[in-house]
């Protein structure tokens, strides 16, 4: 339907959530066009180091969901984050965010508080340097906040919004 979408004209770059492993290695066999953009968790313990190969293979951007680790405070408390926030006036936040457009993702950070809306676009003026990016790596446990089985990404999949109520 969105390749429908797309050859019509009527949506401009297909975009999709949580293709990974082997719903990856299926979709790569069955489309038409490639997506532009592939919408999976992302933040600095689980940076789907095994996806990104493929998604550089094809020139697809990854787009990060939970960027900020859902707002884990053992993720935002880390040591480094308070170190480079200190040295560039930012909050570990802002630091993560950058870290995350520095990687090359496309972020959606979640917030209700309008400072942190606000912090959350200020990430612009400063640049972590390739040691510092090093040091964030380190970070890396491959562990994901979020565990979903097959049974609910079909009833995901299945689920249709009533747009009209
Ligand atoms: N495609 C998918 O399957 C999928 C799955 C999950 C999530 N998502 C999407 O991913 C997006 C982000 O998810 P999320 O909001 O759950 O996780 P998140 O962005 O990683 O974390 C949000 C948490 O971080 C806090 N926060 C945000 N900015 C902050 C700042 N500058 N300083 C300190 N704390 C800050 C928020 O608290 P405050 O409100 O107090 O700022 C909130 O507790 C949402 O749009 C969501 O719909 C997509």
């Amino acid at each position: 339907m969105l390749e429908k979408a797309y050859r019509e004209g009527k949506a401009k770059s297909i975009g999709i959530s949580n293709f990974e492993g082997k719903y990856m290695e299926e979709l790569e066999t069955k489309w038409e066009i490639v997506p532009q953009f592939i919408q999976v968790e992302v933040h600095p313990y689980f940076t789907q180091k095994e996806l990104r190969v493929t998604l550089d293979k094809y020139g697809i951007k990854l787009m990060s969901w939970y960027p900020l680790g859902h707002g884990d405070t053992a993720l935002m408390n880390e040591l480094v984050f308070a170190g480079l926030g200190k040295k560039y006036g930012k909050t570990p936040a802002q630091v993560i965010l950058r870290w995350h457009t520095q990687m090359g993702f496309v972020i959606i950070p979640g917030s209700k508080n309008a400072e942190h809306i606000k912090d959350n676009m200020d990430i612009f003026d400063f640049a972590l340097t390739d040691e510092e990016m090093e040091q964030i790596a380190k970070l890396d446990k491959n562990e994901r906040y979020y565990h979903r089985t097959d049974e609910q990404l079909v009833q995901f999949a299945n689920w249709k919004p009533e747009f009209e109520k």
